[in-house]
């Protein structure tokens, strides 16, 4: 019996301990909640206030893949400058493009967000992750393979991997089948930077199947989501970390095994000169600007960071233009104006044709790859953002699909009218310096050129050899809806069947 009140008596004390434990926890998160709506240095930016008072709306709403929906309704509904989370502003105007991320006033653009950029996500030595020194050494190292001249060299191997693309298209319309546009886009971006970056592709094109690795890739860009998510909950992030599923970031490590493989294999070949951007980076090192294991995180990034952007914004290119049959017709016409057959097109005449650079800025606009934009943190003396001054530490942001669909910055921000980056009279007052997909200032996108030469490329050649119906009628006026964003836009498969044009 003593026994057993002794039992019981530990219970409850331990029950009781446990409940105090609870409602202290219930009492800092209250008080938490209530700092961070009315006490904390942002208290007096705009925005929903669900958002203001704890990380945790924002985490899940990256999660389901909709921060980029949060973002638009909250400008929508607050204005240019929105509080999204209790440490995060987000903004939309070309002024907070030029303050967030190029030098202004001879100091510094501000730092990347570290919690976004994060030590988990890609090797230190990579472009993104240096300090400002060493990324303008590193820089220096990689602009002349992106030169205008270089470009020009490497048009053998982009016209290579599009003849390739062609004929399995053609190949497959000949039997009847309908192909999905967005993964063979995907087989030919990763394939085309493969062959620049790393001196051979991943025989996508070839075998019509994703490499491995690309589907390494393509995982990365959901991990890198989970990972700042794990991050905005710091310094809890190492742990919740540890819950995260050990294959993404096994795979994240077999990733970077397999690319300092095949860089390897490419610079072992001394004396192959194929002026892709493996050469340029091999000549940097011999000359002493770069050492050699920065050569090799860079060929990892650069297929990162070139090849899923890129064939996410030929996708959207493309469904715009099938379901805006006005601008296809035009297109078709500066297009044959200026070539006579699909042998004549070659990048530099792509590259004097107004209306298919006003396709492609019109259909970046629309869907920006980069949905959600790349955020900065403020300095430790603050920064002055779009006129606001903000103290040290807050994280600053241009969410790009929220810039760039605002009706502060276009008319019709909604529609789909290249014309208005030709100088029509309708949008005299659209800011189109607002529209920045790839970017602004001394950390802005270097393989801008590249991306527009070779979506410009590959478009032209597609449409002038096939004619493109969509396979289910119903994907005209649904498949754009409701897309997620993580690391960048999620298009779902867009299948189209292709007849070669008489
Ligand atoms: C439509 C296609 C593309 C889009 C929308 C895009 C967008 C961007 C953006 C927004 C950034 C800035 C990152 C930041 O602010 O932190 C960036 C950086 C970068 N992009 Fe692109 N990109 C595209 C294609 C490419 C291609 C084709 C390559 C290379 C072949 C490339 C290589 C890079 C690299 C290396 C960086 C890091 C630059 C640095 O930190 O200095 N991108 N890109």
């Amino acid at each position: 019996m003593a026994h057993l009140l002794l039992l019981e008596n530990v219970f409850s004390t331990s029950h009781l301990a446990s409940w105090r434990w609870l409602v202290g926890l219930v009492i800092i998160a209250a008080t938490k909640v209530l700092y961070n709506i009315y006490f904390h240095p942002l208290s007096k930016y705009p925005g929903p206030r669900l958002y203001a008072a704890s990380s945790i709306p924002i985490a899940l709403a990256q999660l389901r893949g909709n921060w980029h929906t949060i973002a638009k309704d909250a400008h929508d509904r607050y204005g240019p400058v929105v509080r999204l989370s209790p440490n995060e502003l987000s903004f939309i105007s070309k002024q907070a493009w030029q303050d967030i991320y190029a030098r202004r006033n001879g100091k510094p653009a501000l730092p990347r967000d570290r919690k976004f950029f994060n030590d988990m996500l890609v090797e230190p030595q990579s472009i993104t992750m240096m300090n400002d020194a060493d990324h303008s050494r590193l820089r220096r190292a990689l602009n002349p393979a992106f030169s205008t001249r270089a470009l020009q060299g490497q048009e053998p191997i982009l016209q290579a991997n599009v003849d390739l693309l062609m004929k399995q298209l053609q190949a497959r319309g000949e039997k009847g089948i309908s192909s999905d546009l967005r993964t063979w886009y995907n087989y030919t971006t990763f394939d085309l930077i493969g062959d620049l970056a790393f001196g051979e592709n991943f025989d996508c094109l070839a075998t019509s199947r994703f490499h491995e690795w690309v589907e390494l890739v393509l995982d990365h860009f959901y991990t890198s989501t989970l990972l700042h998510v794990v991050h905005r909950f710091s310094p809890l992030h190492k742990v919740l970390a540890m819950l995260l599923p050990a294959s993404l970031m096994e795979k994240r490590r077999k990733h970077s095994e397999m690319a300092l493989e095949k860089i390897r294999r490419r610079t072992s070949q001394i004396s192959s000169e194929r002026n892709d951007f493996a050469e340029h980076l091999m000549r940097a090192v011999g000359e002493g600007t770069i050492i050699s294991a920065e050569l090799d995180s860079q060929a990892t990034i650069l297929i990162l960071a070139g090849s899923e952007t890129t064939s996410i914004a030929l996708t959207y290119a493309t469904y715009f233009l099938m379901t805006h049959r006005d601008a296809l017709e035009r297109l078709m016409t500066e297009l044959r104006a200026n070539f006579s057959c699909e042998d004549d097109i070659d990048i530099l005449s792509l590259n004097r044709l107004e209306y298919l650079q006003a396709i492609l800025q019109e259909s970046l606009r629309c869907q920006p790859p980069i949905a959600n934009g790349f955020p900065r943190q403020t300095p430790k003396d603050g920064a002055i953002v779009d006129g606001h001054v903000l103290p040290a530490g807050v994280s600053v942001n241009v969410h790009q699909w929220a810039a760039f669909q605002s009706s502060d910055n276009f008319s019709q921000p909604e529609k789909f009218i290249p014309e208005r980056w030709l100088g029509d009279a309708r949008f005299l007052k659209d800011n189109l310096d607002a529209c920045q997909p790839f970017s602004v200032g001394p950390r802005n996108c270097i393989g801008k050129k590249f991306a527009y030469d070779s979506m410009k490329l590959i478009l032209s050649r597609l449409l002038w050899r096939f004619d493109l119906e969509f396979e289910n009628k119903s994907d005209k006026t649904n498949w754009l809806q409701d897309q997620a964003a993580f690391a960048s836009f999620h298009p779902p498969s867009l299948n189209v069947v292709l007849q070669k044009r008489a």
